[in-house]
């Protein structure tokens, strides 16, 4: 079935269950077939290893004693075994690799040839510092250049800067696997995590990508808390977004594919508040408009838990493991996961916020990972000075 009436199909079958629907979706709702079930997922994100072979200070998974162990990992064969059923019985059309360092897993080789035979979208986030030469070679002879990229993850324009995040020795085997990949025909895409250590570096990043043959940049946010060290100084963030937009603007080629900046940080800011002051907002969205759409992506970590994306990455919601349930039974459970349930903010402050048109409450995940509700607010917000929920 074409994704996008499946994708139409999936949303006003879930909104049924809990809302009548009117209008165009109830002249849509006799087309879904009866018996119809919401689909599998289409795009795979799969952590194919919880080792890696760098510290770096901001890594998400830095606090945790198990961290970076792969004790707990589900085996090579299974893995590969896993890929061929993602292809065969689920049909995903889209894959992520990542890890820990994808590359510290030995299938990988397998389990992308499993992908690549199959014509996928493949993406491999990766630190790069394994990829030599004949890593590469490998990798070009397997994979196609024209739906395959590699998103490699630099954190300082300057070789100290990230160093000091990433750890000694880091920047130059980075930049060797980055020459690697592109010699090899393959389309690299920069990941930058911005902190405050490199927010400096942000207007730097366009020449750096330039002498380095890159044409997509991705600005990561950090995820760390708010009293982190590393968290970056907002007035600065964006007053280097945008220096470095205003040097990307000029060139067509080059793609800025995401800032780190969410519409909260407008809100954080006189200028960005200024600016969406003067837009005409409406009233709260439908509460179907809250929910969080990624539904039709999964994640798969390497010790075989199944998670909807890697913000839900926590004991409660977690759609269950495939040490002990098979992929299909474990997704057919879903709606008993707080993510799949009706998002209300009845008893939020946001009901009351005249920005959460704009907002929508940030993330459920992270909402229900501090207040153990997704009817609460997803971000640290101050705009209503109430630290963003109480309920
Ligand atoms: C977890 S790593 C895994 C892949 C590979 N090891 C790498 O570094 O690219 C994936 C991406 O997440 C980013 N990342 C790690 N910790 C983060 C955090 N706390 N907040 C935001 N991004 C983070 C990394 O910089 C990297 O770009
Ligand atoms: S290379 Fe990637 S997985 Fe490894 S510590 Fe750094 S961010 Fe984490
Ligand atoms: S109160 Fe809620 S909706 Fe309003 S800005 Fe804060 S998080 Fe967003």
């Amino acid at each position: 079935m074409n994704s996008y009436i499946q994708t139409c199909f999936d949303f006003i079958f879930l909104k049924k269950k809990s809302n009548p629907v009117t209008g165009f979706e109830a002249k849509f709702k006799q087309f879904i077939p009866e018996g119809y079930e919401f689909s599998l997922p289409y795009q795979l994100f799969f952590k194919i290893t919880s080792a890696c072979n760098l510290r770096c200070k901001h890594c998400y998974y830095s606090g945790d004693s198990t961290a970076y162990s792969p004790h707990n990992d589900l085996r090579r064969e299974e893995l590969v075994h896993l890929a061929q059923y993602f292809v065969d019985e689920i049909n995903i059309t889209n894959v992520t690799l990542t890890g820990g360092e994808p590359f510290m897993q030995k299938g990988i080789y397998d389990i992308l040839a499993i992908f690549a035979q199959n014509n996928l979208y493949i993406n491999i986030i990766t630190n790069a510092t394994l990829i030599d030469k004949a890593a590469a070679q490998n990798l070009a002879a397997l994979l196609n250049p024209k739906i395959s990229i590699f998103s490699v993850s630099i954190d300082g324009v300057k070789k100290e800067t990230h160093e000091k995040i990433r750890g000694n020795n880091s920047y130059d085997r980075a930049i060797n696997g980055i020459n690697n990949l592109i010699q090899a025909g393959f389309k690299v895409m920069l990941n930058f995590t911005v902190t405050s250590q490199n927010v400096e570096e942000l207007p730097m990043l366009y020449d750096f990508c330039k002498r380095h043959e890159i044409k997509d940049l991705g600005l990561n946010r950090l995820e760390a808390d708010k009293e982190s060290p590393l968290q970056p100084d907002l007035e600065c963030v964006i007053k280097n977004t945008a220096l470095l937009i205003e040097k990307v603007n000029n060139d067509k080629e080059f793609h800025l594919k995401n800032t780190s900046l969410k519409t909260i940080d407008f809100l954080k800011n006189a200028r960005g508040m200024e600016l969406i002051n003067s837009i005409k907002l409406d009233g709260l969205p439908a509460d179907s408009s809250l929910r969080c759409h990624s539904h039709q992506r999964v994640e798969i970590c390497a010790d075989g838990r199944v998670y909807l994306c890697s913000a839900a990455e926590t004991k409660d919601l977690c759609l269950g493991s495939l040490k002990e349930n098979d992929f299909k039974t474990i997704w057919s459970t879903r709606y008993n996961n707080p993510l799949f349930k009706e998002r209300k903010l009845e008893n939020s402050v946001c009901k009351n916020c005249r920005y959460v048109p704009l907002c929508k409450a940030g993330c459920m995940a992270r909402a229900y990972k501090k207040h153990k509700s997704i009817n609460c607010s997803g971000h640290e917000c101050k705009i209503l000075d109430c630290g963003g929920c109480n309920g």
